[in-house]
């Protein structure tokens, strides 16, 4: 289903070609001020057409807010936010109808729903269905800030191209503040160009190109969270497993944790003042599914864009014959760039539901 939450819920819906896209948000705190420029400018950083490493489909993502604000300021009642869709091609999908796109949910989608869902621009799998996300997230992230609550993202890597790691222990708020404006997020930026021609590399050889998206949420205070299936490492990964193509998740120093000696990877106590932290962060803010007040790191892993220009070979199932499939259409030579600000939008949605049901988010 694409509604996510118990305290916070998120009702995502539209189709990439439809009319439009949109998000419901219930059981916000009333009283939120809101400020919409802001919320424009986390919407422009994964709007498309803005550079090669991105599809050219232009869209302005401009969202309507039809209920719940007023004065932007939130009153409590379901916040809907539309997005009209503008800039769409659908002739462009003509002939994924019958035969399906390798790594994409053409085929999957069209088992489950029998054919009758919407294969046009992806329909409901597409990445499209990834703004109203950020809308919802830059929502919760300046209800968090205002509870000394920060999130920041980066593209960590990018095929075998690496970023700089956030230092798990401390993050300056320079960077978190940097980090959370731009639109090619690199702690390290001289990165930049080499991960560009990487990029452009595999655009030109008709291909695609995965990579990681590193996130940390500083501030979030100790004892949120719960035991075994309602833990933050499970609410946070069942939010960013809601964003397209994401394949992996982990925490702190997450499968590296497997091949240390407890010696190696156990985060000593100390005191800084009267705050109990630890002297590392290999457990990444997290332990037995609660915060331990030390910043939270996770990492998620995006496969490469499905939708490659090269001919490759599947099924056209009106015929019930294998057959060759070139695909049509703007697509993202690589997903990284565009779905940092998703994936800091999934986690600021993810640590609002956090504090709502540890009772911590009403002021
Ligand atoms: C921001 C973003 C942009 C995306 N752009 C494209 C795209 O241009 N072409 C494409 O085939 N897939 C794109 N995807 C990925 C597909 O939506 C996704 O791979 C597909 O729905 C199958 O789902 P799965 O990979 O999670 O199994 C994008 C994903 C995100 C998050």
């Amino acid at each position: 289903m694409s509604s996510w939450g118990n305290e916070i819920k998120i009702s995502i819906f539209g189709e990439s070609h439809g009319n439009g896209i949109g998000v419901v948000l219930d059981g916000l705190p009333s009283g939120e001020k809101l400020d919409m420029e802001e919320i424009y400018k986390q919407m422009a950083r994964r709007a498309p057409g803005r550079d090669k490493t991105a599809t050219p489909r232009l869209e302005k993502d401009f969202p309507e807010i039809l209920s719940g604000v007023l004065n932007d300021t939130t009153t409590g009642a379901p916040l809907c936010a539309v997005i009209r869709n503008t800039n769409t091609r659908s002739q462009d999908y003509g002939n994924v109808l019958s035969c399906p796109r390798p790594g994409h949910a053409d085929y999957t989608g069209y088992v489950r729903y029998h054919g009758f869902n919407d294969i046009r621009g992806g329909g409901h799998f597409s990445g499209r269905l990834t703004a109203p996300l950020v809308f919802a997230g830059a929502v919760c992230r300046q209800i968090l800030s205002r509870r000394g609550i920060f999130i920041a993202a980066h593209i960590a890597s990018v095929g075998n191209i690496k970023d700089s790691t956030f230092d798990p222990v401390s993050i300056p708020s320079q960077l978190i503040e940097r980090l959370s404006s731009v639109s090619f997020g690199l702690i390290d930026t001289s990165k930049e160009e080499s991960m560009r021609e990487l990029i452009e590399q595999c655009r030109l050889a008709q291909d695609s190109i995965g990579g990681t998206v590193e996130c940390a949420i500083v501030g979030i205070p100790a004892g949120v969270g719960s035991p075994m299936f309602d833990g933050v490492e499970n609410v946070i990964s069942s939010i960013v497993f809601g964003i397209p193509a994401v394949k992996g998740i982990e925490f702190g120093a997450g499968f590296d944790a497997a091949q240390m000696k407890g010696s190696q990877n156990n985060d000593e106590f100390c005191y800084s003042g009267d705050k109990v932290v630890t002297r590392t962060n290999n457990h990444g803010g997290i332990l037995g599914g609660i915060t331990s007040g030390m910043p939270v790191i996770f990492r998620a892993a995006f496969k490469p864009t499905p939708s490659i220009s090269a001919e490759q070979k599947t099924v056209d199932l009106t015929s019930g014959k294998d057959t060759t499939l070139f695909i049509n259409g703007r697509h993202d030579p690589c997903i990284v760039p565009r779905a940092v600000p998703v994936v800091e939008a999934a986690a600021a949605v993810a640590v609002t539901e956090l504090l709502a049901r540890s009772q911590m988010l009403n002021k």
